[in-house]
C-alpha cells in the first residue's frame, strides 16, 4: 500500500488527509527510507540539489509576545535581554554578502513600536546600499500593520516568514495567552501576500496535545494558502516556560521527534513540489546531522547563523540550541562541508527564490 500511495503522490502531488496520517504513522526504518527517497526525487525534479544559504541574524530577544512555548517570551525574567547595535545588524548582513550568501534573514522577538519599525527600515535601506542592491532579505519579525509591512517591503525586504505555529485554532489557543489571536495571524499572512512578499509560514512539530491529524491539517493549510516557503521544525521544551509542565506527559523521544520532523518535510515536498523548505536549526538540536537529514528528506534551504557569538546564548527559544559557541565563518565552513558531503551543492550568489513564487507571479499577471 505504501508503494501505491508514494507512486501516486510522486506523480501528482496529491495526498488525502487519511493518506497523510498513514504516512505520518510510519516508523519502520525501511518505510521511512522509501518516503524520504520519494521526497528527494520530487525535490530533484522540481528544485534541484542546491541548498540555498541564507545568513541568519538573530538581532534581538526583546519580545512583546508571551507564547507559552517560547524561551524569550515577555514573562521570562531569567533571560538577559539584548538588541544588537544597528550597525552590528547591518555588518552581519554585509558579512553574509561578502561570504557569498545570496540572502540574509533578519529575525528577532516581536516589537511593533515606532522606534523599532523605523530602525528596521533604516537597516534595510543601508544593507541594500552597502550590498549593491544584491543581497536578498527575508524578514521574520512577527505580526505587524499593513503599513509597516509595506514600508519594510519598499525599503528592500522581499520575503517574509510568519509561522502559524499550528493550523488548529483550538490548539493555537492552548499555546497562547488570550490576547494572541489566530485569525490575526491569518490576516497578516494575507497582508504580506498582498504587499508583494514571497510568503512563508510553518508550524512546530511534536507540540503537547498535537495529533497527527493536526499535522495533516497543517500540510493541507500550507497547500490551501498557496505559500511560497516553509520554515517548520520540531518543538523543543524550554524549562522556564509554561508548557514545561507538560514535559512528562508529552515529551517525544528525540529519535521519534526527529523522524516526525523529517516526515513533515518529506510530505511537504511531495505535496508542494516547487516551494522552498528550510532545514531548520531545531533539527540539529536533535541530531548532529539533523539539518543534513532535513535536506535529504526534501528541504532545500539552510540558514547558517551569522549573529556575533557573544549574543547567541541569549537567543534560545528552546534548550540545546546548537552553534552557540561558534562564529559566522565557522558556521559557513562547517555547513558547506556538511552539504558537500551528502552530495548537495551549497547555493551561493543567487537569491534562490522558490520556483513556486515565479509561477505564481506569472499566473497573477495573466489574471490581471
Ligand atoms: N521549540 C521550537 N520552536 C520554537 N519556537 C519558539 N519556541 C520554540 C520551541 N520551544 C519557534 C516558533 C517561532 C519561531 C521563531 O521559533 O515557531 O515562530
Ligand atoms: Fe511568541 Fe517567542 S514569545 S515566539
Amino acid at each position: 500500500m505504501l508503494d501505491q500511495i508514494l507512486k501516486k503522490s510522486e506523480l501528482t502531488g496529491d495526498l488525502t488527509t487519511e493518506e497523510i496520517i498513514t504516512l505520518l504513522e510510519l516508523d519502520d526504518p525501511e518505510d521511512l527510507k522509501r518516503l524520504y527517497e520519494c521526497a528527494y526525487q520530487v525535490k530533484l525534479q522540481h528544485v534541484g540539489r542546491t541548498a540555498w544559504f541564507r545568513g541568519l541574524v538573530e538581532f534581538s530577544n526583546i519580545c512583546s509576545k508571551d507564547c507559552y512555548y517560547c524561551g524569550i517570551r515577555r514573562s521570562n525574567k531569567e533571560v538577559q535581554r539584548f538588541t544588537l547595535p544597528e550597525q552590528n545588524i547591518i555588518d552581519s548582513a554585509v558579512w553574509s554578502w561578502n561570504a557569498g550568501y545570496g540572502s540574509a534573514v533578519l529575525q528577532s522577538g516581536e516589537r511593533s513600536d515606532p522606534e523599532f519599525v523605523d530602525m528596521i527600515e533604516r537597516v534595510l535601506i543601508e544593507i541594500k546600499q552597502k550590498t549593491n542592491n544584491e543581497l536578498g532579505i527575508t524578514l521574520c519579525l512577527g505580526e505587524q500593520s499593513e503599513e509597516t509591512y509595506r514600508r519594510w517591503f519598499n525599503a528592500g525586504a522581499h520575503r517574509y516568514l510568519l509561522r502559524i505555529e499550528t493550523s488548529n485554532p483550538e490548539l493555537y489557543k492552548k499555546l497562547h495567552p488570550d490576547d494572541h489571536s489566530y485569525s490575526r495571524r491569518i490576516e497578516c499572512l494575507d497582508l504580506l501576500r498582498r504587499t508583494g512578499y514571497q510568503v512563508g509560514t510553518g508550524v512546530m512539530i511534536g507540540l503537547p496535545m498535537q495529533t497527527n491529524a493536526d499535522l495533516a491539517g497543517d500540510l493541507m493549510f500550507f497547500k490551501r494558502q498557496d505559500i511560497d516557503m516553509i520554515g517548520m521544525g520540531p518543538y523543543l521544551f524550554h524549562s522556564s516556560t509554561p508548557l514545561a509542565q507538560y514535559r512528562k506527559e508529552w515529551e517525544i523521544p528525540r529519535e521519534r521527534l526527529l523522524s516526525l520532523g523529517l516526515k513533515m518535510i518529506a510530505l511537504a515536498r511531495i505535496m508542494m513540489r516547487d516551494i522552498n523548505i528550510a532545514a531548520t536549526t531545531a533539527l540539529q538540536a536533535l541530531a548532529g546531522d539533523g539539518r543534513e537529514q532535513g535536506l535529504l528528506a526534501g528541504a532545500n534551504v539552510i540558514m547558517p547563523n551569522t549573529t556575533d557569538t557573544e549574543y547567541r546564548a541569549s537567543y534560545q527559544l528552546y534548550e540545546n540550541k546548537p552553534c552557540i559557541d561558534e562564529n559566522a565563518s565557522m558556521c559557513r565552513n562547517c555547513l558547506s562541508r556538511r552539504i558537500e558531503r551528502i552530495g548537495e551543492t551549497p547555493g551561493f550568489k543567487e537569491w534562490g527564490d522558490s520556483p513556486h513564487f515565479a509561477a505564481r507571479q506569472k499566473t497573477t499577471q495573466i489574471i490581471k
